[in-house]
């Protein structure tokens, strides 16, 4: 009798192990999977799960932030075939009349800035000058200085100033580089590695020459006033307009000493007003 107890009493302690187990396994995943998740959405700004795992383990690690911007809209503009489409629609020699009548007060006949603040645009890529024209029109990018200019422009001359300026011979095109010092270093490291440590992908492999990323300006001979108050801007979020916050997330790695870094080496030392 005594023996047939003890297989029962064995069963029992069983069904309670696998009980436990099973209430134990139940309460982890509803943590991990739906409490947590949840209370973070509540706290939207706060670093992402995922994050916090990989900055513990040394990862690399996206800027916490970039996650959540990620899903708003930064621009009314995509880089679908019907875009390429419109900007394959853009007349130059049109464009040209439309700018003498005003743009070139401020980025020049030629397309260089007449002052360090106006940015150079002798042959930028179409499609940045473009998605740039229809972010200060759709109000995506802040326009207190080219909003006045660009509202009154129709969809067919925002498309042919961008091919106008594109079509510009760019006299810096082979500027930057800077003059050796040893922020060009810091600099150039940047542009051609990045810091995967700190997320912060190669300036080239979207700028080119590595690769260029679809509606990413050039940035060599741009004038060094300008790149430098942009970098700001993307790294406090004052500037918004980039898709899926491309931008924002590289510019809020870096140090106020990386950006002038950045901006001098990428800066021609020949633009007027420069220095
Ligand atoms: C009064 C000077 C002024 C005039 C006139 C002007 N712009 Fe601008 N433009 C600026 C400034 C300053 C910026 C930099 C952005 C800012 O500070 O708002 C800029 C930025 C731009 C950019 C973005 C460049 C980039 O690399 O992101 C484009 C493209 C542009 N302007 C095109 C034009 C066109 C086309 C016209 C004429 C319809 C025009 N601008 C008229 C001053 C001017
Ligand atoms: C993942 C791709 C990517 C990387 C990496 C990247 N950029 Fe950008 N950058 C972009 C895109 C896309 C834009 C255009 C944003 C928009 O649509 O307004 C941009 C815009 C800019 C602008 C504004 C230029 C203008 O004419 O208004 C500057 C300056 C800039 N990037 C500098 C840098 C520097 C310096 C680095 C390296 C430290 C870098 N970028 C790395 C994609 C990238």
């Amino acid at each position: 009798m005594s023996r047939s107890r003890t297989p029962a009493a064995r069963d029992h302690r069983f069904a309670v192990w696998i009980g436990t187990t099973a209430a134990l396994l139940v309460a982890a995943v509803a943590a991990g999977f739906v409490w947590l998740p949840a209370r973070q959405a509540e706290g939207a700004g706060g670093p992402a799960l995922w994050d916090v795992i990989c900055s513990a383990i040394g990862l690399p690690v996206r800027h916490p932030q970039a996650a959540v911007e990620a899903g708003v809209s930064a621009s009314n503009v995509a880089w679908t075939a019907a875009t390429r489409q419109l900007l394959s629609e853009g007349k130059a020699a049109r464009g040209a009349v439309l700018a003498a009548a005003t743009c070139n007060n401020c980025h020049g006949a030629n397309g260089v800035g007449t002052d360090a603040i106006f940015p150079n645009l002798a042959g930028q890529s179409q499609a940045a000058i473009y998605k740039q024209l229809e972010d200060f029109r759709s109000g995506r990018r802040d326009a207190a200085v080219m909003g006045g200019y660009v509202s009154g422009l129709s969809p067919q001359d925002v498309r042919d100033l961008a091919a106008h300026y594109a079509s510009l011979p760019d006299p810096f095109a082979g500027a930057g580089g800077g003059a050796g010092t040893s922020a060009d270093a810091v600099a150039r490291r940047l542009v051609e590695v990045g810091d995967p440590l700190r997320g912060i992908a190669a300036c080239a492999a979207c700028h080119g020459p590595l690769a260029f990323t679809p509606g990413a300006p050039g940035l060599r001979g741009q004038q060094r006033a300008y790149l430098e108050v942009q970098l700001q801007a993307l790294a406090s979020g004052r500037r918004h307009n980039d898709i899926s916050a491309q931008m924002r997330s590289v510019a809020r790695q870096l140090t106020g000493q990386e950006i002038s870094a950045l901006a001098a080496y990428y800066a021609s030392p020949g633009v007027k007003g420069d220095r």
